[in-house]
């Protein structure tokens, strides 16, 4: 534990702080592990584009488990220990996929990242001015969430219309 580290930390407790990093770890392993298998099981126009985004963001997903899990251990905290827990502790939940389509799995993963903003968006809130590191920590994951929808979004907004314009040609 940093304990000069951690003396800095100012108007809110660091028990708090561990207990909410703790469950965005949750959130950044169900999410790493819900790309990781759409990427596997997605089917359908486009899909190579698709496959090539969603692994990138499982990659992105995993770099941010790290990240929160070394800032909980400087905390003093203890990083999650049992995949089990992931469940109990999660803000955003998984959603498995039940349609392997291309256009749905986007859908899903777009509601993903949208609760991940808002999750990122509230530590941000929560840690300005008070815990400085972990504000930097999560306003670094915020912005790549805000460039994982936003990915997300184009590429579906290009698949749909791609598709639309197909069909007014028949
Ligand atoms: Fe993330
Ligand atoms: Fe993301």
């Amino acid at each position: 534990m940093a304990r000069r580290g951690n003396s800095i930390i100012r108007g809110i407790e660091i028990s708090e702080i561990i207990s909410v990093l703790n469950k965005a770890y949750a959130d950044e392993w169900l999410a790493y592990y819900q790309y990781f298998i759409e990427a596997k099981v997605i089917k359908g126009i486009m899909k190579d584009a698709a496959i090539a985004e969603l692994t990138q963001h499982a990659t992105d997903e995993l770099r941010h488990a790290n990240m929160v899990a070394d800032r909980i251990l400087q905390l003093g905290g203890t990083p999650l220990l049992n995949p089990k827990e992931w469940f109990t502790h999660t803000n955003c939940g998984y959603e498995e996929p039940k349609d392997f389509d291309v256009v749905s799995i986007l859908e899903d993963s777009i509601k993903g990242e949208q609760c991940a903003i808002s999750i990122y968006s509230q530590l941000v809130d929560m840690t300005r001015d008070k815990d400085i590191v972990t504000y930097d920590i999560v306003s670094e994951i915020l912005a790549d969430e805000v460039e994982h929808e936003e990915d997300l979004q184009a590429l579906h907004d290009d698949i749909t219309e791609f598709v639309q314009s197909l069909k007014n040609k028949l």
